[in-house]
């Protein structure tokens, strides 16, 4: 497994820190709405299947991210965010599942359609009970599976869509920055700025999955032209 070095997990933190105002008082916006994919894909959720390889593992970064020697008011990176956490008060045990081989083929469509280089798809399944408390994304299994270095020049080129797979039900919680996400409605697309702070919540009474696309940005990436609606069907 490869290891991130300490300065330039400093560095990557320092952007983070310095890239937001850390205000909930600010009525700022911190996401960007990118569109919807509509199409007969919908009708295919209830096929997806979820196995114990796709569990998400608390600690998967823990030799990568080995945060001893950091200062502890590292903002940024896996176990920092995980002990945080803890502190906090969560229980460690959220039932999470991240799915990013075996993809059905709307999903690599998906990924032709977004315009992002390279893309690599993955759906998150959120069990009711859990919770993915306040955390920034390092887009760590993307670099690993893609063979890119975690450095802060990556990390900038880089985008991540988020797909609703269904209709918002109670209790499905999405924060981004200031930013309350709920209501949604199947196939719409979401984006956010590297080093953007958020969380996810699942309240409620069903499963939730969410896709991520993820890829290097490019003239023709979806968030770079008004929303709009794109039709998958398979
Ligand atoms: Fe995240």
């Amino acid at each position: 497994m490869k290891t991130v070095d300490p300065a330039e997990k400093l560095r990557i933190d320092k952007y983070i820190k310095d890239m937001w105002h850390f205000d909930p008082a600010i009525p700022s916006t911190d996401y960007q709405y990118v569109g919807q994919f509509t199409g007969n894909w919908i009708d295919k959720i209830k096929d997806l299947s979820f196995n114990d390889d796709s569990k998400f593992d608390y600690n998967r970064n823990k030799q990568t991210f080995a945060d001893e020697k950091l200062p502890d008011d590292v903002v940024s990176f896996g176990n920092k965010d995980r002990e945080k956490a803890v502190k906090w008060g969560y229980d460690n045990k959220t039932k999470y599942h991240q799915k990013w081989n075996d993809l059905p083929d709307w999903c690599s469509l998906m990924g032709k359609a977004s315009g992002l280089k390279t893309p690599a798809m993955c759906i998150n399944e959120q069990l009711p009970g859990s919770f993915l408390p306040w955390h920034v994304d390092l887009f760590y299994t993307y670099c690993e599976q893609t063979g890119r270095e975690v450095k802060l020049e990556v990390m900038l080129k880089m985008r991540r869509y988020l797909v609703f797979m269904q209709d918002w039900k109670w209790g499905y919680y999405l924060q981004v920055g200031n930013n309350p996400i709920t209501n949604w409605k199947a196939g719409q697309i979401i984006t956010m700025p590297f080093g953007m702070y958020h969380l996810s919540v699942n309240a409620g009474t069903e499963v939730r999955h969410v896709m991520q696309i993820n890829g290097l940005e490019t003239e023709d990436s979806l968030h770079k032209f008004p929303a709009r609606e794109i039709e998958i069907n398979v």
